[in-house]
């Protein structure tokens, strides 16, 4: 009822907006007459606008009497209106790549009847709703991979009866709404990289029976009785279809096994306990033994990457996202290659326009230059498992049509300086199970489009200043399992991270100010497994975690020492237990007297470890009241002086800095609200100075 009210409100809105063109005369420019290059490659118009600034589309159009691709990634489209697309009623795909797009209005697709694929991916976009995809009747593939969403409305993919690939990989669902899919003819599905801890069947699972591919790489699942309809499911998929490595991450005697080695009693003792008669006895994992994997039919990798061939939508539905990692390509199942194939490798277009993937993981190859013949044009290269130590900048020479560098897993201990230096288009580079020990500015040259940097498991112990400044547009950074004990100042002033992955390091503290606070745009950070001295050092940094929330700061944060906090969550312990002296010398200041600059003084002490100055309100409310009747006798006097002021210059028409003392005034004001420890009038007087002109 509300869907219909709504669809018909917005085609009326639309319907108003053509008539008021109509009478206004033609108001659009045509991108193709002006701004935009339009080519047309194999039959269909490709409009290309890629970085030219735009904003909105209200004032532009598009041929009327041809089919086109829309590219307009790298734009300005932070936020799409309901009929933005109105002018482009005959696009059939569409780009929205990196556009900082965080909010797409309901009815904003409205007119895009024909279109079949959407590319919304790396933007920041939190959620779709219930009406966010309202008109894409037609749409057959949507990718949105690389945003920040969270929630998704179950009805958010309803009308979409044609969907057949939906790409929501590195994104941050924890869970998937019931019956998301109803009428969904899904078919391929990425969900790696989430926070998923279990995919129920009823309302899931169950609506999916035509998916040839799933992944669920990379998501912390939870190995317990809720997860045996996902391992029974894929257990019956398997024959037909791909799947990514699912991962126990919990229950801790599980962390590392795959679901498909787990026996239905690992992961749910109990109801196999409870249905004795029904299934074999429990009798291996009640020894303690590691059950033996109870499926029947092992599945060939050689058999499921053929059928991946066979699939519907032309095979590169995964293009110019993350590439799945577990299919290994194999040379002989493709065309010849006109180009060579390195002899220790296996070559494979994975599809036409994808270009080349060599793989050459295993194949005890001691140094890149070892690779003859080159590949020409490879676009993804594997060499994990081998037996690399030195990487030189010249072997790096013709690879810059990289997009995928796998260098995970060898024995790597330098990185020649600017090595990477035309690897432009290189979007995932793996370094990870390597014995790199340091990183310098210089290493990364070059990476300006690198999203994901994989360092876990090196050597590292030192981080150089502005060692990720060549890549803005990182997103994704792991280095966990290494030995750092400290970052330096400014280290991420250039990037915006959404995951960050510090854990399993020698971190005893780390710096909100010039470190943690240049986060902003994080938005899962893992930091478990780390030294903590939970002592005055580390209150600003308490304070920090806290005011992020379990949703960003995953897992506990376990203090080191001193002895007495050995082994206990830091947000278990109060600061004034973790900091006595600093306690002690606030409460003595307030109580001793009403002096006025002591607790000032207190003030310039409390900095260093208080960040926001969150003092116990039992200890702040004294001197917030003395604070405040000064500064209230402050304020009215400040007042009558403007007025006065003001009064006196009226006729001269100079109130334009009157008007500057009232808006200052309004940032001391709400500043005041906010409660900043400061005592004095004077001081605070300053403090709100400062404050306004930094806005
Ligand atoms: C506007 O109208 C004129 C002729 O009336 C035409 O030449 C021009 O292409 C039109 N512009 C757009 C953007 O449709
Ligand atoms: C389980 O899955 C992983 C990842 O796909 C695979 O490497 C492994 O061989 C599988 N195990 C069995 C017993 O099939
Ligand atoms: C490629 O597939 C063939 C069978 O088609 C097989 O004999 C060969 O071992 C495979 N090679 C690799 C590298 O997987
Ligand atoms: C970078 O690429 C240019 C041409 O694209 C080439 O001339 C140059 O030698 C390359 N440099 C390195 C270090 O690969
Ligand atoms: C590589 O660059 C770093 C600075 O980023 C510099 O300290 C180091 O000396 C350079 N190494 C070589 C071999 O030039
Ligand atoms: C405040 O304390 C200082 C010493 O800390 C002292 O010199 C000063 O006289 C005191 N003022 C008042 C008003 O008590």
């Amino acid at each position: 009822m509300g869907d219909c009210c709504l669809k018909m409100c917005l085609a009326l809105l639309l319907g108003l907006q053509i008539l008021v063109a109509l009478v206004w005369g033609n108001t659009t420019t045509d991108l193709c007459e002006k701004m935009c290059s339009c080519t047309e490659v194999e039959g269909v118009l490709h409009i290309n606008c890629e970085e030219k600034g735009i904003s909105d589309l209200q004032h532009y159009s598009a041929p009327t009497s041809r089919f086109y691709q829309l590219f307009l990634h790298h734009n300005s489209l932070s936020k799409l209106f309901p009929n933005e697309f109105a002018n482009f009623y005959n696009a059939v795909t569409l780009h929205l790549e990196n556009n900082g797009l965080h909010d797409i209005i309901p009815g904003a697709f409205l007119g895009l009847q024909l279109l079949k694929r959407l590319h919304i991916n790396n933007n920041k976009i939190k959620g779709f709703r219930r009406h966010t995809f309202l008109g894409l009747d037609d749409m057959e593939y949507l990718q949105a991979d690389f945003n920040l969403l969270r929630d998704i409305d179950p009805g958010a993919f309803r009308d979409l009866n044609e969907l057949e690939v939906l790409i929501l990989n590195d994104n941050l669902l924890s869970s998937l709404p019931p019956d998301l899919f109803q009428n969904v003819p899904i078919t391929h599905l990425d969900l790696r990289g989430n926070r998923l801890k279990t995919l129920p069947y009823d309302g899931i699972l169950e609506l999916i029976p035509g998916v040839a591919e799933i992944l669920l790489d990379d998501n912390p699942w939870d190995c317990t009785c809720d997860l045996l309809p996902l391992k029974e499911w894929l257990e019956h998929i398997s024959y037909s279809a791909l799947i990514g490595k699912v991962v126990c991450e919990a229950p801790l005697r599980l962390q590392g096994n795959y679901l498909n080695e787990t026996s239905e009693y690992d992961l749910c003792p109990w109801k196999v306990d409870n249905d004795l008669s029904l299934v074999a006895p429990p009798a291996q994992g009640a020894t303690g033994l590691p059950a033996t994997p109870v499926f029947q039919h092992p599945r060939s990798p050689t058999s499921a990457s053929m059928h991946k061939g066979q699939l519907k939508p032309s095979g590169n539905w995964q293009q110019k996202t993350r590439p799945s990692a577990n299919v290994v390509p194999n040379g002989s199942n493709s065309p010849p290659l006109l180009a060579g194939c390195p002899t220790a490798c296996s070559c494979s277009f994975n599809n036409p326009e994808s270009g080349l993937e060599v793989n050459c993981r295993g194949s005890k190859l001691e140094s890149m230059a070892d690779l003859q013949p080159k590949p020409i044009k490879a676009q993804e290269l594997f060499l994990r498992q081998n037996n690399i130590e030195i990487i030189r900048r010249s072997h790096f020479v013709d690879y810059s049509s990289l997009t995928l560098l796998d260098l995970g897993n060898n024995a790597i201990k330098l990185i020649e300086n600017n090595t990477f230096l035309n690897l432009t288009d290189l979007r995932w580079l793996y370094l990870d199970n390597n014995n790199l020990e340091t990183l310098n500015p210089d290493m990364f040259a070059g990476l300006q489009n690198t999203e994901y940097l994989n360092l876990e498991f090196n050597l590292i112990q030192l981080i150089l200043p502005g060692t990720f400044n060549s890549m803005p547009n990182l997103r994704e950074l792991f280095l966990h399992n290494n030995l750092l004990k400290s970052l330096p100042v400014d280290v991420f002033s250039s990037v915006s991270l959404s995951k960050l992955s510090l854990h399993t390091n020698y971190f005893m503290y780390l710096p909100v100010t010039g470190v943690l606070d240049q986060l902003t745009s994080v938005v899962q950070i893992d930091l478990h497994g780390n030294p903590w001295d939970c002592s005055c050092n580390i209150i600003a940094f308490k304070q920090w975690v806290e005011r992020m929330g379990t949703d960003v700061v995953v897992s506990e944060l376990k203090c080191a020492s001193p002895d007495q906090f050995w082994d206990r969550d830091i947000k278990s312990i109060s600061n004034e237990l973790m900091c006595p002296e600093l306690y002690a010398k606030i409460h003595l200041t307030f109580s001793s007297s009403s002096n006025i600059t002591i607790s000032t003084e207190t003030g310039t002490h409390v900095n260093p470890y208080l960040e926001t100055s969150r003092v116990s309100i039992s200890v702040l409310v004294p001197g917030l009241l003395l604070v405040f009747v000064t500064s209230a006798f402050t304020v009215v006097g400040m007042l009558v002086f403007i007025l006065r002021n003001r009064k006196r210059s009226r006729k001269r028409e100079n109130n334009s800095s009157a008007s500057e003392i009232n808006s200052l005034q309004t940032v001391c004001d709400s500043y005041w609200h906010n409660g900043p420890y400061h005592a004095e009038g004077p001081h605070r007087v300053y403090d709100c100075v400062t404050h306004s002109l930094s806005d």
